[in-house]
């Protein structure tokens, strides 16, 4: 199976690492300018993508910043985007089908989502995380390694989790505890109010 991977990244790397496990035995980076192999696999510019496509090549995009995924799929929408899925994550009832359905997302090792989880696409669960019952995760969101979300939380398209940061749950699955659109969280921080949509919060209670 033939994988390209948006980023050059340390990231990217990762999620070729990944790609590797879960069968894909071709695997290139696409980087923004020509470069040398990255971790054994060829890099290519953009300007490959419609020629792999074209080859029917599968794609993802290793990038953890939110928004410049979005903007990456933004140029290239009708791509074949893969999930990839570490085998050592683990879901609870029916989540990893319910996780299937959705394209572009990445699941790191030690990945733990229990159930009634619904998330969109474009999504990164980075290694150790873990999403609580009743999470909705909007695309677009990137959970960095060791982030905790508690049951009942709402990560709106574009939040960005810092590593190990925590959400605390929200009151019910009506009243979920929300985490805005493009807002980020910083590491180590403790959500224990909303947090407005493209606000910057840290600390503990984060502010
Ligand atoms: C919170 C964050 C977004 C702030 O970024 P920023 O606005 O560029 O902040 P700066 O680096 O300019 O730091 C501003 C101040 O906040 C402090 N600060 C930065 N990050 C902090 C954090 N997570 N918790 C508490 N204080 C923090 C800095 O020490 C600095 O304090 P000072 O003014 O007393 O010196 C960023 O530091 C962060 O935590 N990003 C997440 C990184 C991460 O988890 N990456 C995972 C990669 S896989």
């Amino acid at each position: 199976m033939k994988l390209a991977v948006f980023g050059t990244s340390g990231f990217a790397r990762e999620v070729r690492d990944i790609a590797v496990l879960t069968g894909y035995d071709e695997i290139v980076f696409i980087g923004t300018s020509p470069q040398n192999s990255i971790s054994g696999c060829p890099v290519v510019t953009e300007q490959e993508v419609v020629s792999l496509e074209r080859e029917r090549w599968m794609f993802t995009i290793g990038v953890g910043a939110p928004k410049t995924r979005k903007q990456i799929w933004g140029r290239y929408p009708g791509l074949k985007y893969v999930n990839l899925i570490h085998p050592a994550a683990t879901f609870g009832f029916e989540q990893r089908e319910e996780l299937l359905k959705q394209t572009g997302n990445i699941v790191c090792a030690g990945v733990r989502m229990t159930n009634q989880i619904r998330a969109g696409s474009f999504c990164i669960f980075n290694l150790n995380s873990t999403v609580g019952h009743d999470c909705v995760i909007e695309g677009f969101v990137t959970i960095s390694p060791g982030a905790g979300i508690s049951g009942n939380v709402l990560l709106k398209e574009g939040a960005y989790l810092g590593a190990n940061s925590c959400v605390i749950q929200g009151k019910s699955e009506t009243e979920k505890m929300i985490v805005g659109c493009f807002a980020t969280v910083g590491a180590g921080a403790v959500v224990t109010k909303n947090v407005p949509d493209h606000m910057i919060v840290k600390g503990i209670p984060a502010k």
